[in-house]
């Protein structure tokens, strides 16, 4: 197998702005992560305006797969309270930023949902509606002499999409609504998405809106449904008392899922139609044995795309990380993305290798409470529609770069130029 080539910046370390949404949108990002994480592996970056927001104080940037690790298992000294995106917006989704016991409280109600039972019960579904969705897109291309299309809104967003409607029971109509909702929420700072902190907030009240109206449908009737799961929990409280969840408690996990369900998977589709492009051996690979191969063809998508690229905690006491001293209040950042290709943890980390076993990455999280609720979930959902692109639309070709989305904290692909050519 050939070994990649190492990416390179032409930016002298102390030039790196890792703060700066921009730097995320330069073709050398991956050089400035192997650059930093080398010469920098622990560093303090200075803040950006974002969204039309004063920039806070600045944070600290861990690029190492190991430091990471240890950030992520520690949620005494390093809580996901008041937020885990880099800026504080004056925005809440739920368990992503609580912290045990309160924390685990809430996952126990949903958990149920994602167990790898739970998860193997959706697998001929979720194949099913691949198939579906790639079919009609290429029955569309055809008729219309097979122009170029924006692969994420043709296929790649579809699926993400359709799967989190029907486990939250949302009816087909909505999938539009919801998908401009979830990306005028996750990228303020992208003008294309909304642009603003405003925008945002108002995109936040209508998901919230629309969950209340969700929930109001299913309160005290039994459904197997997500959103009949959580209407109707209790949770104990810290003095004891056993309550129902409230409105506003419901309304943030939904939007939680709706946004976790979309975003993220879409983006990993996407890139992993990039990667297979300019891996055909893998793609071979992955044909030769596409229901063994899918899944772990999902991780190894996941790692190298990383689409969740940070998290960031808040120190709760003063601590130190690696050789720096942390002081409480400190933001601390874990660049997923950077530890994801960390040269002291993993062979090759630029080879582009879905056999690779083990494969344990972090770009569902390191472990830790939080882990990625999702993350069967999403390992099917990518494998499922990447195995089916590869058998049904052999001749699919790349035509243009990915268009990335103008954010820290996700590795976005707003749009992917393809033709998807003939059906196999
Ligand atoms: C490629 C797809 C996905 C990626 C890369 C991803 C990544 C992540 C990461 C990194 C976290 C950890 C957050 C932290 O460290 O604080 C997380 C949490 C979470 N994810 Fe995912 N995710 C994906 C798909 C999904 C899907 C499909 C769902 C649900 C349908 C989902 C639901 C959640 C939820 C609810 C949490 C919060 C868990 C908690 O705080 O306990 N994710 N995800």
């Amino acid at each position: 197998m050939a070994t990649a080539t190492l990416p390179v910046t032409s930016l002298a370390l102390e030039e790196i702005e890792l703060g700066n949404p921009d730097t995320m949108l330069r073709d050398d990002i991956d050089g400035i992560f192997r650059l930093v994480r080398r010469q920098r592996p622990i560093g303090f970056d200075r803040e950006f305006p974002a969204a039309g927001m004063e920039p806070g104080p600045g944070f600290w940037s861990l690029t190492r797969h190991g430091d990471v690790a240890r950030v992520n298992a520690d949620w005494e000294t390093f809580s996901n309270l008041p937020a885990v995106g880099i800026p504080t917006y004056p925005t809440k989704t739920s368990i992503i930023s609580m912290d045990p016991p309160v924390h685990t409280k809430f996952r126990l109600i949903v958990n149920r949902g994602f167990t790898p039972r739970m998860i193997g019960r959706l697998k001929e579904q979720v194949w099913e509606h691949a198939r579906r969705i790639v079919d009609d897109a290429a029955a569309r291309s055809a008729d219309a002499g097979d122009p170029e299309v924006d692969f994420v809104t043709e296929v790649g967003a579809k699926l993400p999409t359709m799967v989190i409607a029907a486990l939250l029971g949302m009816p087909a109509e909505d999938h539009e609504l919801i998908y401009r909702l979830t990306n005028t929420f996750i990228a303020p700072s992208d003008p294309e998405y909304g642009g603003s902190v405003e925008q945002m907030l108002a995109a936040d009240r209508a998901m919230e809106e629309y969950a209340l109206g969700l929930g109001e449908d299913r309160r005290g009737k039994s459904g197997d449904d997500l959103t009949s799961i959580i209407v109707n929990a209790s949770i104990t409280r810290e003095d004891g008392t056993r309550e129902h969840v409230t409105d506003k408690e419901f309304a943030e996990f939904v939007k939680l899922l709706m946004i976790g369900g979309n975003e993220t998977t879409r983006n990993a589709i996407a890139h992993g139609v990039v990667l297979f492009d300019r891996n055909p051996g893998q793609r071979t690979l992955l044909l030769a044995d596409p229901e063994r191969r899918a899944t772990q063809a999902a991780d190894e998508i996941v790692r190298y795309a990383s689409p969740v690229s940070l998290m960031r905690r808040t120190a709760t006491r003063d601590a130190t990380v690696g050789d720096v001293a942390v002081r409480e209040g400190d933001k601390v950042v874990m660049w997923y993305r950077a530890a994801n290709f960390d040269e002291e943890w993993l062979d090759e980390p630029y080879r582009f290798d879905i056999t690779r076993h083990p494969n344990d990455h972090v770009g569902f999280a390191a472990g830790g409470p939080h882990f990625c609720l999702g993350a069967s979930l999403a390992r099917l959902e990518i494998g499922a529609m990447l195995a089916t692109v590869a058998e049904r639309l052999p001749h699919l070709e790349v035509t243009g770069p990915p268009v990335k989305m103008r954010t820290l904290s996700s590795h976005g692909v707003k749009h992917l130029p393809v033709r998807l050519g003939r059906t196999a």
